[in-house]
Order: C-alpha cells, then sequence, then structure tokens
C-alpha cells in the first residue's frame, strides 16, 4: 500500500482515486503525520501532494525528513517534488513564467516513472499549476523531462528510488498522468495492484463480525446509496443481527419510500422498521418558511423518531452509519479561521453523539464511486447504486416558502417526469443532480382560450465531482422544450417552467 502525505492541494483525492484505480490501496495523510506513525503503516511508497503554499516562505510545511530515509520510493507532485528538492539540498526560486494550466513537457531522458508511455524525445501534455519552480536539483538528481516554465518538470534520484514532478498526473488534464502514478506504485514501488472491491467485501465482513460479535446493530437507512450498501454489506456479514429503521419523512421523491421497502425487505429480506413518520414531519413544517428552521426541525424530529424507533426495539449494541472517506481525511487547511455555515445539513450526523453508541462504519475507506462498485459487487440494483444524491430533508428544501402537502404532490409530478426525460434521454449518469424546485410564485399563462394564475417551477440539472462546485448540465432547446410542454401540461398548477443557470459558486445545488 502506499501513503499519500498531503499538503492542502485541491485534488489531493484524485491522487488517491488514481492510486486505487490501479489496483493500490492508499490513504492520506496530513503532511504533520509522526514518522512513527508512517512507520506503523508500512507504506511501500510514499506520495508528496501538491499545495498552496510556497516553499520560499519561511514556516511553510515540510514533509517529515525521515521520509526520504524510509528505504521505500518517494514521488513528490507539485510542491511536493518543490519540498523534496529544498529538503535534500537543491534550491526553489519563484518563478517569473507562472505555469497554470496546460503546457507541455519535453522528455529528455527515459526513466522508470515513464516505462511504456512518455519516450525520450516525446512531447507530453500536462497540467501544471505552479509559480515557484526547482532552480538547482539536489545532488543525485537528474532532469528526465523540461517545460517552458519549469528546468525540471520531471526529476530522479533512480539510485534513491526519489522522483518529482512539477506538473500534476492526477488531474485528467494529463492524459498519461494515470499511467505514471501506475508505474511508480507497481513498477517502482512494487505494489502488486490487487486491490479489489471483491477483496475488500470479504475483508470487511469479516472486521464486521470480529467487532460486532454476538451483539445487534442498527442502521438507518434513506434509501440513498451510502446507508444502502452499509446496511447490505452488514446484512450479509451479521444477517439477522441488523435491524433497519427507514424514517419516511414524508419528503421523499415519488415512488422512493415504496422502493426502499420493495427492496431491502423483498429482495434481501433485511429486517426493516418502516415508520412513516409523514404526518408528523409535515405538521411541525405547516407553515414554515425560513430555510435553517427548515433544516433544523427536520433534523430534530428525525432523531427523535429514530430514537423512539430504537428504543421500540429494546435498543442495541451499535450504530451503522455509511460515512465515506472523503468525511474522514483528516483535511490539511491553510484559510485558518472559522468558515461559515451555508446550511445546516441534516443526515444522521447528530445520532451517534446523543445514542451514545458503538459505531459501524464499514465504509469510512471507500470513496463515494467505490461504494458504488461495492454496491454492484453486492447485487444492489442499480436504481439505488447508481442514484444520484439527495438531500436529507428531501422536498422540503426544494419548495421555497412554506411546505403544503398539495404542493408537494405537484412538485413530485414535475420532478419525476423531468428525471423520466433525462432518463430516456440517456443522460442521467452524466448528470450529478437532477431535480424540479416548486416556486412560490404565481404567475399569468395562456392555456386553450383559457387564462391561467398558477404556478412556476424550476429545473435544476448540475454536473460535479463532488459537490463542492458545480457547473449548469447543457442541455438542448429541444430537450428543455419537451420537459417544460410535458410539466405545463400534465401537472396542473404548474403553468411556467425555468432553467437554473447558474453554477457553484456562486448559486448553491440546493435552492436553500
Ligand atoms: P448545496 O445545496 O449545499 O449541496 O450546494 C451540496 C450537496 O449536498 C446535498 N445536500 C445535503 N445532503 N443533507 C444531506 O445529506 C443535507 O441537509 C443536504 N443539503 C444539501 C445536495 O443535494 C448536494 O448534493
Amino acid at each position: 500500500r502506499v501513503l499519500i502525505l498531503d499538503f492542502g492541494s485541491q485534488v489531493t483525492q484524485l491522487i488517491a482515486r488514481r492510486v486505487r484505480e490501479s489496483g493500490v490501496y492508499c490513504e492520506i495523510w496530513p503532511y504533520t503525520a509522526t514518522i512513527e506513525r508512517i512507520r506503523t503503516f508500512r507504506p511501500r511508497g510514499v506520495i508528496l501532494s501538491g499545495g498552496p503554499a510556497s516553499v520560499t516562505e519561511a514556516g511553510s510545511p515540510r514533509a517529515p525528513e525521515a521520509v526520504f530515509a524510509l528505504g521505500v520510493p518517494v514521488l513528490g507532485i507539485c510542491y511536493g517534488q518543490q519540498t523534496m528538492c529544498q529538503q535534500l539540498g537543491g534550491e526553489v526560486l519563484p518563478s517569473d513564467h507562472r505555469e497554470f494550466g496546460r503546457a507541455h513537457v519535453d522528455i529528455l531522458e527515459d526513466c522508470a516513472l515513464l516505462r511504456g508511455t512518455w519516450q525520450r524525445g516525446g512531447r507530453e501534455q500536462v497540467w501544471m499549476s505552479h509559480g515557484d519552480r526547482v532552480s538547482r536539483l539536489p545532488p543525485g538528481f537528474r532532469a528526465v523531462a523540461v517545460s517552458e516554465g519549469a528546468p525540471y518538470a520531471i526529476i530522479a534520484d533512480e539510485g534513491r528510488r526519489l522522483y518529482g514532478v512539477q506538473f500534476h498526473p492526477e488531474v485528467v488534464h494529463t492524459p498519461h498522468g494515470a499511467a505514471l502514478l501506475r508505474n511508480f506504485t507497481h513498477d517502482v514501488a512494487g505494489c502488486q495492484g490487487k486491490w479489489t472491491m471483491a477483496g475488500f467485501r470479504d475483508m470487511e465482513i469479516a472486521r464486521i463480525r470480529a467487532q460486532v460479535g454476538t451483539g445487534q446493530v442498527i442502521c438507518g437507512l434513506s434509501g440513498g446509496v451510502d446507508s444502502s450498501v452499509a446496511a447490505v454489506l452488514i446484512h450479509e456479514a451479521i444477517g439477522e443481527q441488523l435491524t433497519c429503521i427507514f424514517v419516511d419523512h414524508g419528503l421523499l421523491r415519488a415512488g422512493e419510500a415504496e422502493e426502499v421497502v420493495r427492496t431491502f425487505r423483498g429482495r434481501f429480506n433485511i429486517k426493516l422498521v418502516h415508520r412513516d413518520a409523514s404526518a408528523l414531519f409535515l405538521d411541525a413544517l405547516e407553515g414554515v418558511a425560513d430555510p435553517e428552521t427548515k433544516r433544523k426541525t427536520i433534523g430534530r424530529l428525525f432523531i427523535e423518531v429514530f430514537e423512539e424507533e430504537a428504543k421500540a426495539l429494546g435498543g442495541a449494541d451499535f450504530l451503522a452509519q455509511g460515512t465515506l472517506y472523503p468525511d474522514v481525511i483528516e483535511s490539511v487547511s491553510f484559510t485558518g479561521g472559522p468558515s461559515v455555515t451555508i446550511k445546516s445539513h441534516h443526515n444522521v450526523g447528530g445520532l451517534p453523539e446523543r445514542m451514545r453508541m458503538q459505531l459501524v462504519e464499514p465504509l469510512r475507506e471507500l470513496f463515494k464511486d467505490e461504494v458504488r462498485a461495492l454496491g454492484r459487487e453486492l447485487g444492489i440494483p442499480e436504481s439505488i447504486v447508481g442514484r444520484h444524491p439527495f438531500p436529507g430533508p428531501g422536498l422540503a428544501i426544494r419548495m421555497p416558502g412554506g411546505i403544503t402537502r398539495d404542493g408537494l404532490a405537484m412538485l413530485r409530478r414535475a420532478d419525476s417526469i423531468f428525471l423520466e426525460e433525462i432518463r430516456s434521454a440517456g443522460l442521467y449518469d452524466a448528470i450529478w443532480q437532477a431535480f424540479a424546485v416548486l416556486l412560490p410564485v404565481r404567475t399569468v399563462g395562456v392555456m386553450g382560450d383559457g387564462r391561467t394564475y398558477d404556478q412556476a417551477c424550476a429545473l435544476r440539472a448540475v454536473t460535479s465531482t463532488d459537490g463542492m462546485t458545480a457547473d449548469v448540465y447543457p442541455f438542448d432547446m429541444g430537450f428543455l422544450n419537451r420537459v417544460a410542454g410535458r410539466i405545463v401540461n400534465e401537472v396542473r398548477g404548474i403553468n411556467r417552467v425555468t432553467y437554473d443557470i447558474t453554477s457553484k459558486p456562486p448559486g448553491t445545488i440546493e435552492w436553500e
């Protein structure tokens, strides 16, 4: 396995993705990790990530010195290359030629990192993002490639198996970057690439059995990808010792609650408590227009209902959660200062502190797409595994203004028409999230010979890799016309459809 030391780059997680895609298990740790801790991880190779700081500034982050003497190969990427060079006796200077975006490197020499793809004398497209650059190599290193802005775009000390690249091999804009990383992990570090989802599943099942013993586990099921995969995996491990609690808050999309019950009870034979709490939630939300009040109300009621159901089951020893790796990475942040709460997120996050139970978190080492792969491995239907993210507070935050039962019914119909059209156009998997929003605005329209005065609805569809930023999906006009036509004709109460063309930032994905 491989250890990635993080210097705070925006794309450190992509390094881990690429390494794992090549069948090698890896973890991301902050650069401040102690050498003792690193030794216990027993990495076959170490990758130093990029980062926003400048090694030319006093007090900027450094790799633990002993990393270079561990006897395992080290690959420095961007900032990682620069700090490695400076720490080993080279020199880094601020450059007067900043490189940002696509660039080309000329390959001067062959090297183990480049075997099989990058040839001496060749020119390769890479993605650069740097101001500083290495200006003098440390003893033992040689230059393998140059770019316009970096005389040492790729460097190597093959005796000590230390390598550095100024560009980012982990991003897709470096077309052969994945091959370079693979060469590092396989050829240089000697990893075999045997880490597969089938192997992970077996290992994790054994781990769950060892942790839980004869104890009882409860799991909050929402129908989303993460909790579904966690539940099915735990069920494979401990069968009847698992009970799932599905709190239906009445804010789900059309047909969703039925699908959850059918899938988990019917197909997987999992013990499932289905609590229809929609009346409780909808009564409490009646007339509530403020987005944060909606979120807090839903979060509070969810915990109350969940606790009630857990008590009714006679309690349990463990609480299962679908926590993912991005939530547990100790992220390195140089921005400092408290961040502003944009939205208070509701999921089962508040439960563990409240319920003081031991946690079972079988997905805490996985990225989202790995969870999907594991779900497929477990035979979970594509309609669940490949599904778009859906927020905990559900349709409540897709209906600005007060929530009404009639409004919810309209929103469900408009939303399902939009998704139906997206699916039949074959666009579902190209989109991160798509949904309708019911607006608290009435506008005048004309249908047949009559005047209408009905509500407007907005459609939202975005692409994203992690939900942190998002771009608007560029539908063609014909598609949007078709959806708008169907919604206005088929959903009584909606007479106008708009398409939201705001990216994130400055917008957020959800409207509230
Ligand atoms: P925003 O609207 O903040 O959403 O751009 C980013 C991503 O998070 C989802 N989201 C939530 N997920 N509980 C959740 O589990 C929540 O309270 C919540 N609010 C937003 C949103 O759907 C998008 O994928």
